[in-house]
Order: structure tokens, then C-alpha cells, then sequence
């Protein structure tokens, strides 16, 4: 089973970023081929590494579930559904991609879901390591779809309501008792020259600082191109800071 790092935090503060980034330096290291899970309902992790994703386990889940009876001739249902599923991963150099969509919707999904489950828990094996992107607060974490968490990349922004938004979720993760081998605070978007304030604030909120990640013109020049975060050079600021602290928290 491969190792599987998450990022949480408020909305817009660069998770989906830093899942990219976290992907780019897996996938240059060496440790491929990685599995990029997309969990956030409005998925856009696709759209950061270039992208075009067409059809998401919820789609298939829809589709699946609107006419059960169609099967192809000789095939059962869990076969057909394993065929389905299959079809959503998206195969690219070094990594895979695997988008959830949107999960809610009328019916009995019991079926689906257990077949999904050993799906990715069998998929799983297949890479040392799953990035999985998550939507923004912590409906994620108490749900735990995303099963076991090796490490937690917990994202805030240049800010005091960011920082807070951590702090909730880090007191959720206690009070849920989850295991979570490896997790701090990532300062995303931060300055070179941070103020005394902010500084006291992350000091006193008692978890490790993973890193501090620049704003970076580079980086936001890519987004606005819908160019691949993958296609970075190593130069860039907010690459600098994601590889440093990879760096320390992956062995070799
Ligand atoms: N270090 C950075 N420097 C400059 N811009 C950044 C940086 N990190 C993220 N951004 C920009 O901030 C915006 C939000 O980033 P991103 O989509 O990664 O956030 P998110 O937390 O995934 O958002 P959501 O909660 O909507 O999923 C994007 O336009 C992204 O390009
Ligand atoms: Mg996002």
C-alpha cells in the first residue's frame, strides 16, 4: 500500500497547488509511477497538471446506477463496474490521475461503494505514493473518505483566519483520534518579511511548521496560462519551498 499524502486547509489557500507541486517533486524524483486522487467535488487538480478529465467515479456512479440492467453480454455487475472504473484513470508520464467528482445522488449506492472501495484499496498497492487533493474545510476528515493518512499537509495562506482554519482542523483530527503519522502547518503565499504577528501566531498554535512557501509570480503566470504546475522549473519559488520540505519529510 503506498504511502498517501493529503492537504487540508480554508478555501484558496493553495492545496490543489501544493498537491501539484507535491506530485512534480514524486514524479522528478524518481518515485513514480504516483496516484493522483482528486477528492475535492469541484475537482480541478486535472485542470493544474494540464489535464482534460471527461469522466469521474461519480459519473460512472450515475451512469451505472441509472441503468444497472444494461450489462455487456457475460459480464456481471461487479466486473462491468470494475471495467467502469478502470476507465477513469487517466494515465499520464509518471502518474496517474483519478478524479471522485461529485458524490451525492438519489438511490441505493451500497453496491457501488463497497466495489468502489476495494477498487482503490487494490489500486492503491500499485503506487509508493497517492497525492490526494481535498476540497476546503473538514468535511473530509470526519467523513475519512480518503481512508489512511500518512501525511497531513495542513495549508494556510498569509493569514490570521487561514492559520485559524488550521487550527480547527488540527483539534479535529485530535478529537476524531485519527493517526496521522506526519502533519504540521504549510505557510503558503507568504513574504520574504512576515509580520511579528503572524509569526507569534503560527509560534503559538503548537504544530510543526513543514515549510513556508513564497508567493510566486511564476507560478501564478502558469495558472493564469492553464499551463501544467508539473512543467515548473525548479527555480521557481514556490518549487524551491515544496521540494525543501519534501526533502525532509520523505526518506529516502
Ligand atoms: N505560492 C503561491 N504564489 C502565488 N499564487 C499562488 C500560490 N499558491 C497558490 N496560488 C494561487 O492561489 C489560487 C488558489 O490556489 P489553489 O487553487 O491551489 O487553492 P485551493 O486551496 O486548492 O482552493 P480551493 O479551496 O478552491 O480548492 C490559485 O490561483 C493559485 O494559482
Ligand atoms: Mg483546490
Amino acid at each position: 500500500m503506498g504511502k498517501v499524502i493529503a492537504v487540508a486547509g480554508k478555501g484558496g489557500t493553495g492545496k490543489t497547488t501544493i498537491a501539484c507541486l507535491s506530485l512534480r517533486y514524486l514524479v522528478k524524483n524518481g518515485y513514480r509511477p504516483v496516484l493522483a486522487l482528486d477528492a475535492d467535488p469541484n475537482s480541478n487538480f486535472g485542470e493544474s497538471l494540464g489535464i482534460n478529465v471527461e469522466r469521474t467515479i461519480g459519473d460512472i456512479r450515475e451512469e451505472f446506477m441509472r441503468s444497472p440492467e444494461t450489462l455487456p453480454a457475460g459480464m456481471d455487475k461487479i466486473s462491468y463496474l470494475h471495467v467502469l472504473l478502470n476507465q477513469v484513470l487517466i494515465e499520464r508520464d509518471g502518474f496517474d490521475l483519478m478524479v471522485m467528482g461529485r458524490q451525492e445522488g438519489q438511490g441505493c449506492y451500497c453496491m457501488v461503494n463497497n466495489v468502489f472501495r476495494q477498487f482503490s484499496e487494490d489500486l492503491a498497492k500499485n503506487y509508493g505514493y497517492v497525492i490526494a487533493d481535498n476540497e476546503a474545510g473538514m468535511e473530509h476528515l470526519s467523513r475519512r473518505t480518503n481512508g489512511r493518512i500518512d501525511i497531513l499537509l495542513m495549508v494556510s495562506d498569509y493569514s490570521l483566519r487561514g492559520l485559524r482554519a488550521v487550527k480547527r482542523i488540527y483539534e479535529l483530527i485530535n478529537t476524531l483520534g485519527l493517526h496521522i503519522e506526519t502533519k504540521g502547518l504549510v505557510v503558503n503565499r507568504a513574504a520574504k518579511e512576515m509580520d511579528a504577528t503572524f509569526l507569534k501566531e503560527v509560534e503559538d498554535m503548537g504544530l510543526p511548521l513543514l515549510a513556508t512557501i513564497l508567493e510566486d509570480e511564476t507560478l501564478m503566470a502558469f495558472d493564469r496560462k492553464r499551463q501544467s504546475l508539473i512543467e515548473l522549473p525548479d527555480t521557481a519559488p514556490s518549487v524551491i519551498g515544496v521540494n525543501n520540505m519534501l526533502d525532509r519529510l520523505i526518506s529516502k
